[in-house]
């Protein structure tokens, strides 16, 4: 089963680095999992815990937030606070009993083309090896009993 799952990542992705490197794996024909659907964000810092939660409740099997490497992100700490944030979103989720690698931060520069690949393939394979999120379901299920 797990061989036939695909899931659905949702990449925000810093426009400096991370989304530069995406593009640069894409210029040099490197090949990285479709399941990884980029979100161009001016920066990580943009990113606040409910925009993580919001695509699990939509339907994301996982989420991974790319910025620049520690020290380089050009709104001097945005990728420290999305560090944060991540970290708080897994210990929800670990809470709650859903797989906290379910979400993750990576840190690289618009330079590492190769890297951005390994890091979508990582992710991909990480999600596949924990299976598809239940977390839509439950959401949707809940929805419907609050609503009848
Ligand atoms: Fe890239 Fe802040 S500008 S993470």
């Amino acid at each position: 089963m797990a061989d036939k799952f695909e899931p659905q990542i949702i990449g925000f992705c810093c426009k400096y680095c991370a989304y530069a490197a995406a593009d640069l794996a894409g210029s040099m024909r490197l090949s990285y999992p479709s399941s990884i659907k980029i979100v161009q964000v001016p920066c990580t810092g943009r990113i606040d815990v409910i925009h993580i939660l919001k695509a699990l409740e939509e339907g994301a099997d996982g989420v991974m937030v790319a910025g620049c490497l520690e020290g380089e992100c050009h709104f001097l700490t945005g990728n420290l606070k999305a560090k944060k944030r991540v970290k708080s979103v897994s210990k929800i989720l670990q809470d709650i009993g859903i797989e906290s690698e379910r979400v993750k931060m990576f840190n690289l520069s618009s330079a590492m083309g190769p890297r951005f690949a390994e890091i979508a393939t990582e992710m991909t394979e990480t999600i596949k090896q924990i299976g598809p999120s239940k977390i839509k379901k439950f959401h949707d299920e809940n929805v419907i009993k609050l609503a009848s």
